[in-house]
């Protein structure tokens, strides 16, 4: 049975979780790795369906992988080091940051390969990647911007300018990671989003020169320099934490503690946002680990939650966290608005409706365009009715938010793609089964 059902909502747990490790550390640490001239280890990777897929493309590029539980060892090949045979296959399964990030990596593979990718992979844009990545040299064939794509990549890349307009860190990690082959200095003048692959480049020595501005980077990278040794403690994924974050906000009397969690600022736009929403999450242990911030977080129940008019600012640091956020809105005391979210639309299923679809379903109002939505509150919400989730496309985030409002909202809730939660965070049912248990 694909579906969970949910009749009771949770209230009065004080509890501490740990999460499982991040989705974007633990891809990026696999892709660079295998380009590395050096044995690579991790611990605490990810191992959901998107992680499993890196390393399966990686093996098919000829890459040694051992994994043991959370602790993985990769045989880094070197720049340029893949032995494949012609006309191999790829699956990237569900994953945009995998199908985007590994074709900068075979930009300068020579033999044809194909990339392929589920249902809702092949509904993406593939030439937000492809056009850039065809200027250092590359030729790809798309279907019509979509998977499958055939990429025959060069011996001979040129380093290229290129601006990201998007906000895209994976369009910006495809170009980065294809400036690594290519002797020459590669520009990117990239509106700001996630950085995890910058801070990696850092870590390891690469000449990469970065000049911050307030609304986007510039970044340099030189190519050609050997990779060293990649090993890395992968830390708790805060768009996996944030189902829980928003759990107990949400819930009557309760309190949570979730540990070693990534507060990396290009990634805590929900934090920011709840803030202004007057919910209080108090940061501890703040560390800093090969360049990226962790700390652990402690969410108590919030009695009372404030209408926000979401400034844009944060779009890119919470992008992956909006269909919870709306879900808090939904509860807040007065109007929200949520603007400039086009991109939304552009994930494993447009999520801008789908927020929209799901407050229709429990029965608060709200105006929705190609790229913005109002959200009139009610804190009094309280669903008294059947309600049934199924999403087209299966999306994870879709899941997850809907046992969230379920639990906190009430009504009776049968919630389809249960298997879903594997793509990105496989242990979230145990965890909500946790936290539901009398402690
Ligand atoms: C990711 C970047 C974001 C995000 C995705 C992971 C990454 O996508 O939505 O879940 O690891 O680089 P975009 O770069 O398309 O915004």
């Amino acid at each position: 049975m694909d579906f969970l059902i949910i009749r009771k909502k949770i209230h009065g747990f004080k509890k501490s979780l740990n999460i499982d490790g991040d989705k974007s550390l633990s891809i990026r640490w696999a892709l660079l790795s295998s380009q590395s001239s050096k044995k690579c280890k991790s611990s605490n990777l990810l191992l959901s369906e998107d992680i499993i897929n890196t390393l399966n493309c990686l093996k098919k590029l000829g890459v040694k992988i051992k994994i043991n539980n959370n602790f993985c060892e990769i045989d880094g090949l070197g720049l340029n080091g893949f032995n494949y045979k012609k006309n191999l296959v790829l699956n990237a399964g569900n994953s945009g940051t995998l199908g985007r990030l590994i074709l900068g990596l075979l930009v300068h593979s020579e033999k044809n390969i194909i990339l392929k990718g589920d249902k809702s992979l092949s509904k993406r844009d593939f030439y937000r990647v492809s056009e850039p990545l065809k200027r250092f040299g590359a030729k790809f064939k798309t279907n019509h911007g979509k998977l499958p794509l055939k990429i025959k990549g060069t011996n001979n890349s040129v380093p290229i300018s290129f601006y990201e307009n998007k906000g895209s860190a994976q369009c910006k990690s495809a170009v980065m990671f294809a400036a690594l082959n290519t002797f020459g200095e590669t520009v990117i003048k990239a509106k700001k989003s996630r950085d995890h692959t910058e801070l990696l480049f850092k870590y390891l020595k690469l000449p990469i020169k970065i000049l911050k501005k307030k609304n986007y980077d510039i970044i340099k990278i030189r190519g050609k320099k050997k990779i060293p040794a990649l090993n890395y403690k992968i830390p708790s994924d805060i768009s996996s934490a944030a189902f829980f974050i928003v759990l107990t906000a949400l819930s009557k009397k309760s309190k949570l503690k979730i540990k070693n969690v990534i507060i990396n600022p290009s990634r805590t736009g929900i934090l920011s946002i709840l803030k202004l929403m007057g919910i209080k999450i108090l940061k501890s242990n703040i560390r800093v680990y090969k360049g990226e911030k962790i700390a652990d977080l402690t969410i108590k129940s919030s009695q009372k939650i404030n209408p926000i008019n979401c400034p844009s600012k944060f779009n890119s640091a919470a992008i992956d966290e909006f269909l919870l956020i709306f879900l808090v809105a939904a509860k807040a005391n007065g109007v929200s608005y949520f603007k400039n979210l086009s991109e939304l639309n552009q994930k494993e299923s447009p999520r801008l409706i789908w927020g929209s679809k799901i407050l229709n379903k429990i029965g608060i109002k709200n105006i929705l365009t190609k790229n913005s939505i109002k959200i009139f509150g009610n804190p009094n919400i309280d669903v008294n009715k059947k309600i049934i989730i199924k999403s087209f496309l299966k999306d994870h985030r879709v899941f997850m938010t809907s046992v969230v409002a379920a639990l906190t909202f009430g009504g009776k809730w049968q919630i389809h793609d249960k298997d879903s939660v594997k793509t990105s965070f496989p242990s979230f049912l145990k965890k909500i089964r946790y936290l539901c248990a009398k402690s």
